[in-house]
């Protein structure tokens, strides 16, 4: 059967590499550990494994258990009867109830709490685990695939993490490498971002300046995949010349390289503000909103990129709460993250 994995892209040598292990290990049953840094791509090779598996058509069912309480996260995992504890009023189902059939994606299963970890460990080994409060025992016909951007070893070691599950766990490792360490890839990338972005916004398609790839290659990415993709996505909408240059490139990524971007020959803000005017609305060709929406974006996005893409301190900037700076980002589809 061959290996459906629409949406990675790259042609490295790593990644060929992945292809090969996923192509090997999607139709069996074995349980799966990604690993790999923050933004390199876990999730998407994950949900691939499940797309290639005979489990396709049955649940691929996701869950953070680093976002979660530890309480919470149990009877989220496992489902609770009714009566377990205060708030219980119903019976409910578990995640792994939800996924029979199908996939279980436990994500950063290095935060989880090591009494959590026993249960885990004993639904794997015995596909067996009892609802929160319940006698009955289930039974779970699924697959676990779990991913961490922690050295498991180390947490191991640690004593954070215990052994035995790590060793079950881990049958069956697939290790995403940084952005950083993936050669060519990297371009391949940036283009094939800049590219779809560009047509989501139906602009023209913009190039990559020789300085401009210089840069892009020179930087660390050290939020690898899911970096790149925000800031071509944000070049797509701020870059106003037929190509990308170096002015055009964050600010971060010139502190990194250890230059200063030189300022801007026209101030960003003019030192006569001038308020817009139906003539400004008329040249964009915008209605109303869209243009009001188009202001909104680029200040959005200037404060970002001034900032390094902290968002608490772009929030400050603009004299709003993260938490709604977060929303607009959202509502945006500006930020994955
Ligand atoms: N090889 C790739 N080709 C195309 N897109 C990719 C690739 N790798 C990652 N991406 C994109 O980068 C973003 C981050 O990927 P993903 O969410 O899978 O990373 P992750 O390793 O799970 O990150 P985190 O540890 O932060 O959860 C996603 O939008 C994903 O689609
Ligand atoms: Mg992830």
């Amino acid at each position: 059967m061959e290996l459906k994995v629409e949406g990675i892209i790259g042609q490295s040598r790593t990644l060929k590499e992945v292809f090969r292990i996923l192509a090997k290990v999607a139709p069996t049953d074995s349980t799966v550990l990604v690993t790999g840094e923050s933004g390199t791509g876990k999730e998407l090779v994950v949900r691939a494994l499940h797309a290639n598996s005979r489990r396709a058509e049955a649940p691929f069912v996701p869950i953070n258990c680093g976002a979660i309480p530890r309480e919470l996260l149990e009877s989220e995992l496992f489902g609770h009867e009714k009566g377990a504890f205060t708030h219980a009023i119903r019976t409910r189902a578990g995640r792994f109830e939800l996924a029979q059939g199908g996939t279980v994606f436990l994500d950063e299963i290095g935060e989880m709490e090591l009494s959590l970890q026993v249960k885990i460990l004993r639904i794997i080994q015995e596909r067996e685990y009892e609802r929160v409060g319940g006698a009955k025992i289930m039974k779970a016909d699924i697959r676990i695939v779990a991913a961490t951007n922690r050295d498991l070893e180390k947490e191991v070691e640690a004593g954070r993490f215990r052994e035995d599950l790590y060793y079950r766990l881990n049958v069956i490792p697939i290790h995403l490498p940084p952005l950083r360490e993936r050669g060519e890839d990297l371009m391949l990338l940036a283009e094939h971002f800049l590219a779809r972005a560009c047509r989501q916004r139906e602009r023209k398609a913009l190039g990559l300046s020789p300085e401009a790839r210089a840069m892009i290659g020179g930087y660390l990415w050290p939020g690898n995949v899911r970096e790149l993709e925000n800031i071509m996505e944000r070049l797509s909408i701020l870059c106003e010349g037929t190509a990308v240059t170096p002015e055009d490139l964050p600010e971060k990524i010139w502190r990194d390289l250890g230059r200063e971007r030189p300022k801007p020959e026209a101030p960003a803000v003019p030192a006569g503000f001038r308020w817009p005017t139906l003539a400004d609305l008329t040249a964009e060709a915008l209605g109303l909103k869209e243009f009001l929406d188009t202001v909104e974006e680029r200040l959005l996005l200037e404060a970002l990129d001034r900032v390094g893409g902290v968002k608490n301190q772009a929030a400050e900037l603009l004299g709003i709460k993260r938490t709604t700076l977060i929303e607009k980002l959202k509502k945006k589809k500006l930020e994955t993250t």
